[in-house]
């Protein structure tokens, strides 16, 4: 099997998950705002192992803006710092900005004991005396602030109305504060408050949800344990509080569809910030804009006078989301998995397509002794991904990494080739059944330069995905390698072919096919699809283009007949293990 290298073609296969058995298996992983498999960490946070964890404050971006109170009045040196102290103690909730000899409060009109609706007001360090917050723009998301502020971890009871009519002493008042949060926050001083007036005789209020029932057939069950009427989910808000019911849907109602079945509202698209976690919310922007300044005048006329409207409302805070997305854009992110541009052009064959240079940059051959039977994937530094049936961890003096080879025969002499250091086979590699099909290659760093492998040539890392969301059944990818045809002359150019991603292949293999596996074949069964060898890369393309080692050529079935596609090693799934060996900060794109 090891040196089975593989052709496969599909006339047809099946692929019968439902939408509907997809949404029920994620929603069994109660994924929350601290997930990020399904949507960023913020700046304090980083991700490891699917989850959002907090940073130490000394692990925030340096870059100092203003410094911070907390309600106890403790300063940070700024924003992220304190916010990070917060997630490991929460009586560093955030106040105002220093210097603070008055802090943020939020109460209930009238206060009782045990109160969990009403009116609310804020007490504004930058005001002499409380204020009310208007009714209009308050919505769960603020709601649900405010009463988890409030103590009620739960947040707001989405079904209920949030605005309740002034009593009759305080009619006479029109000022109010009117708030615009983002519905992650923990405070509202964390949100926008703009001095406002509102002739409307209701205000701003809250009816906090505390229940521990079961939820009714048309509710969705949050995974904080709120109901919320199933109409709520999956339409960009976020009611629940803690995201879950915008993180597994497979479509999206009035707002916008990330790949990884997560709904955003229409307003984050093209707001300069990434949201899904592959980016399309961001993308294609300038088409947008365009749109936007070849509307009829018309529709144009309306923006000044909001323009104007908004001048009037005065700022009593500082914007803390402007402060967040500066912290995010101050964390450097990881160059990898692009491309120089090519140039030549491709000469199509029978049984897939010959590579031109730099098209696959970060694929290596291993070479064992003086046999050339398996490929890999660099992905920085002095390391390359393989299947863990091609190596064996005790011989790394056996094997050499070549580069650049795109022709097995006629390839230069001064082709780069390292020795290898280090063999790490996964602990759980079993031979027999395929299972944890993946190694790692630590080859010796004889330039002595921090770049390693890639010192002085055209080497490129592929970006190593940490979610399993990042590519969806259906998708397009490349796999690569110098894949020899059965009964044929051996190839000897290194050559690709593209494949689609399946859902579960379980229907195919059986008990055969385990978790952390992946299949991808074609549809239309053309012979030059599924075409690698083993160790090799399955690579998909991100909407910016930007390449991640989806998968690695691990094993297959009756290669070559329809319906059999071939299985790859799930490399998001390993992202934790690879971390570990080479070090997170080698293969983590964002968060780190
Ligand atoms: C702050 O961030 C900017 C933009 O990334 C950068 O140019 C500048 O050098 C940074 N300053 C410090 C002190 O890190
Ligand atoms: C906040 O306001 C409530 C109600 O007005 C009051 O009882 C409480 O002492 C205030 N807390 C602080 C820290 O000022
Ligand atoms: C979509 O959202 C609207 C409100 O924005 C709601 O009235 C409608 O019921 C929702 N549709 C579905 C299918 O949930
Ligand atoms: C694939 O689907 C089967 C049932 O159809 C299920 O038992 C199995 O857990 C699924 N495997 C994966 C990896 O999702």
């Amino acid at each position: 099997m090891k040196t089975l290298l593989r052709i496969c073609a599909l006339l047809y296969f099946i692929c019968t998950v439902t939408s509907y058995e997809d949404t029920k298996a994620c929603l069994t992983k109660k994924y929350t705002a601290n997930s990020c498999s399904k949507v960023f960490c913020a700046p304090w946070q980083r991700c490891v192992d699917g989850r959002c964890i907090c940073k130490l404050p000394y692990q925030c971006p340096k870059n100092i803006t203003f410094s911070v109170c907390t309600e106890k009045k403790k300063v940070f040196a700024n924003y992220c710092q304190l916010k990070s102290a917060e997630c490991t103690n929460s009586i560093f909730r955030f106040s105002s900005e220093a210097p603070c000899p008055e802090t943020f409060n939020l109460s209930f009109l009238k206060n009782e004991q045990g109160k969990k609706s009403g009116i609310i007001k804020v007490k504004v360090p930058a005001l002499s005396s409380s204020s009310l917050l208007c009714s209009s723009g308050w919505t769960t998301k603020e709601a649900n602030v405010a009463c988890k502020q409030l103590g009620y971890n739960q947040g707001a009871d989405s079904s209920a109305e949030q605005t309740f009519i002034l009593p009759e002493a305080e009619k006479k008042t029109t000022d109010c504060l009117s708030v615009k949060c983002r519905g992650l926050e923990t405070s509202l001083a964390e949100c926008l408050l703009h001095k406002k007036t509102e002739i409307e005789d209701k205000r701003a209020g809250v009816v906090c949800y505390q229940d521990t029932r079961e939820c009714l057939d048309n509710e969705f069950s949050c995974v904080n344990g709120k109901c919320i009427p199933s109409k709520k989910s999956c339409d960009g808000e976020n009611d629940c509080g803690d995201l879950s019911d915008e993180l597994c849907c497979t479509h999206c109602n009035g707002s916008f569809h990330c790949k990884s079945n997560t709904c955003i509202p229409n307003r984050y698209r093209c707001n300069s910030e990434t949201d899904c976690i592959g980016g399309e919310d961001e993308a294609f922007c300038e088409e947008k804009n365009e749109d936007k300044t070849s509307k009829p005048i018309d529709g144009r006329s309306e923006k000044p006078q909001e323009k104007e409207l908004e001048e009037e409302h005065i700022a009593v805070n500082r914007d803390m989301d402007e402060e967040r997305r500066l912290a995010q854009s101050f964390i450097p992110t990881l160059t990898c998995g692009v491309r120089p541009q090519l140039h030549t052009r491709r000469k199509r064959i029978i049984g897939g397509e010959l590579a031109v240079k730099n098209q696959f940059p970060w694929q290596v051959a291993i070479k064992d002794g003086n046999a050339l039977n398996c490929g890999g994937i660099y992905i920085g530094g002095c390391w390359v991904l393989t299947a863990a049936h091609c190596v064996r961890a005790n011989q790394p003096q056996k094997y050499r990494i070549m580069l650049e080879l795109l022709n097995l025969v006629h390839h230069d002499q001064d082709i780069d080739s390292y020795p290898v250091k280090t063999v790490k086979v996964h602990e759980f590699y079993n031979p027999d059944t395929y299972e944890n099909d993946i190694a790692l290659l630590e080859v010796i760093n004889i330039h002595k330069k921090p770049e390693c492998m890639q010192y002085d040539n055209n080497l490129v890392a592929a970006c190593v995905p940490w979610s399993p969301y990042q590519f969806m059944p259906g998708d397009r990818c490349v796999v690569s390698g110098w894949g020899r045809q059965e009964g044929l002359a051996k190839v000897f150019h290194l050559k690709y072919g593209h494949v689609f991603l399946m859902e579960n292949c379980s229907s195919v293999y059986k008990e055969r096919f385990l978790d952390k596996m992946e299949c991808a074949g074609t549809y239309d069964g053309s012979i030059d699809a599924c075409k690698g060898d083993s160790g090799g890369p399955l690579v998909c393309f991100d909407i910016n283009n930007v390449a991640y080692v989806w998968g690695i050529v691990s094993w297959g079935e009756n290669c070559g007949v329809a319906g059999y596609p071939g299985v790859y090693t799930k490399v998001a799934k390993y992202h934790e293990w690879i971390s570990r060996i080479v070090g997170r900060s080698l293969i983590s794109k964002y968060n780190t």
